[in-house]
């Protein structure tokens, strides 16, 4: 009993000094090191590490670690397959880490000799959010089991750990249009990314702004074994998977960046088919460019919050929404009715993703009077007969649904076989017109649009992403903003 309450007391003292510490610091990674810290020293233990599981949801990387030998993290990531353990939630203790299969790090390569390092392992699930997330893991160099106690007392430490994780601002972006796609792993795995160095954190934000998909430390790659051993290993800090390419950022330290420099180079020897570049600060702008965003870019971001939908999101998008059509008229030859102009580049890019024959007709309007609902002009008619023929409305965006009611019978009128509508674009929370939408490349949040054929007075077509225009004149209600369009340049 008395051995007992000696624990008591030492856990009391951990948890003592875990709260006063975190109430000091303020990073994600500093909160979990001091968490880690005292779980090993707490369980006079030798090392620990937080594994987070990568983008794959597959591997474990060790992401935050205390004590633990150098040669050991660069075994890699472990296979999830083989601490499904993990799934169930459930806590593995195991008395001989080099025995148990499922504490076994897999790779290409294992490193012999090293699994029999840490004997004892403790391996606690990490959950965030209501997901598994990762491990927190102690390492015992003894052979040793883990009692009840010492499991509870971890148990709850990886409690403080998803708190200090939820403190911390996601990396993410709160109006994107597709949440759960993920910009990174945070919004992927639902947790913080925990950063090594300011400048990758910089990096990524930078990224969200633009809406380029990223992905953190995602892959290890063993570079030069010994044998069966590896003894050396490389992971690039960023994945960009719209250009294939892996970023390892640098500093102007020259040793360090010749250091890289090296281990790129075998890395391309050992990897041909891998893309990695060494960026430093004022490359950043190249690799924006290359999605056409940034200084360098045709697109400056200039009157723009914030991307909404990256470019490559569009065309993505576009082309599913050109094999759903192509599915679902197939042997059919339909018509697509667009509305000018802010469909053009919509209305470009998803014809030539349908894969059928098929017609344009184009319909150009003006809103007249003070209102939204009675003011609706046709400038521009239709070229040809739509009698008997598929018609598929195509318009931009639908935000009241006004005009798009309007225009639906309009055509209705003109007796087609059959009329269906399809937006690239739709903002649910401002419909007052109900017209049935058969195809939404993606659904918005109430904010001013702008770009890929969205206009601000007649400005900012030309932009080859969706954006959120800079608050200001554009939060006038529609009404108004169509007024002051009509005043100042007549006709759409
Ligand atoms: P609705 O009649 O209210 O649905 O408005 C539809 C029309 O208003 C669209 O065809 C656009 O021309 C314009 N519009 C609505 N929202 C936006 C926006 O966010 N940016 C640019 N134009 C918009
Ligand atoms: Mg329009």
């Amino acid at each position: 009993m008395a051995g007992v309450s000696r624990t008591v007391i030492r856990y009391q003292k951990a948890l003592y000094e875990i709260l006063n510490g975190l109430g000091a610091t303020s990073g994600t990674r500093e909160g979990l090191e001091l968490i880690l810290k005292s779980a090993v020293r707490t369980l006079s233990a030798s090392a620990g590490s937080i594994l987070f599981l990568d983008s794959t949801g597959k591997k474990l990387v060790h992401s935050v670690t205390y004590g633990l030998s150098d040669a050991y993290i660069k075994q890699g990531f472990l296979d999830m397959d083989k601490n499904s353990v993990m799934e169930e939630g459930v806590v593995v203790t195991v008395g001989d880490g080099a025995s148990d299969p499922q504490l076994q790090p897999s790779q290409r390569a294992p490193q012999a000799g090293l699994s029999s390092l840490y004997t004892g392992i403790v391996s606690l699930p990490l959950t965030f959010r209501g997901e598994v997330v990762g491990t927190m893991r102690v390492y015992s160099r003894q052979r040793r089991e883990f009692s009840p106690w010492e499991v509870d007392f971890l148990s709850g430490l990886t409690r403080l750990a998803a708190m200090v994780m939820e403190r911390t601002p996601q990396v993410e972006n709160p109006t994107s249009p597709t949440p759960g796609t993920g910009y990174g792993l945070a919004t992927k795995i639902g947790r913080p990314v925990i950063f090594a160095h300011p400048s990758e954190e910089e990096f990524a934000r930078l990224l969200d702004f633009y809406h380029v998909e990223w992905l953190y430390e995602p892959r290890s790659f063993p570079l030069q074994w010994d044998g069966e051993r590896v003894t050396e290993m490389f992971t690039p800090d960023f994945y960009l998977p719209a250009i294939d390419l892996y970023v390892e950022l640098t500093t102007m330290k020259q040793s360090l960046v010749t250091e890289k420099n090296r281990k790129l180079r075998r890395l391309k020897e050992q990897y041909p088919e891998v893309n990695i570049r060494l960026l430093y600060r004022r490359d950043y702008h190249n690799i924006l460019a290359k999605f056409g965003y940034g200084p360098l870019g045709q697109a400056p971001a200039r009157d723009v919050s914030q991307v909404l939908i990256s470019s490559h999101q569009i065309q993505k998008r576009v082309r599913q929404l050109g094999e759903q059509i192509s599915q679902d008229y197939a042997e059919r030859s339909p018509v697509l009715v667009g509305i000018l102009r802010g469909v053009f580049c919509f209305m470009a890019d998803l014809m030539r993703a349908i894969s059928l024959p098929l017609s344009v007709e184009f319909l150009a309007i003006s809103y007249y009077g003070s209102d939204a609902q009675g003011g609706l002009r046709i400038t521009k008619d239709l070229d040809s007969n739509l009698t008997n023929r598929d018609v598929i409305l195509v318009e931009d965006i639908v935000d009241t649904g006004m005009t798009l009611n309007y225009l639906y019978n309009y055509l209705q009128a003109k007796h087609p076989a059959n009329m269906a509508v399809c937006a690239l674009l739709s903002k649910r929370a401002r419909r007052l017109a109900n017209v049935p939408l058969t195809y939404v490349g993606f659904e918005v949040p109430d904010e001013f649009l702008v770009g890929y054929g969205l206009d601000y007075h007649q400005e900012y077509r030309n932009l080859p992403f969706v954006a959120v225009l800079k608050a200001g004149e554009e939060k006038k209600p529609l009404v108004q903003r169509k007024r002051a369009k009509r005043e100042k340049e007549g006709p759409e």
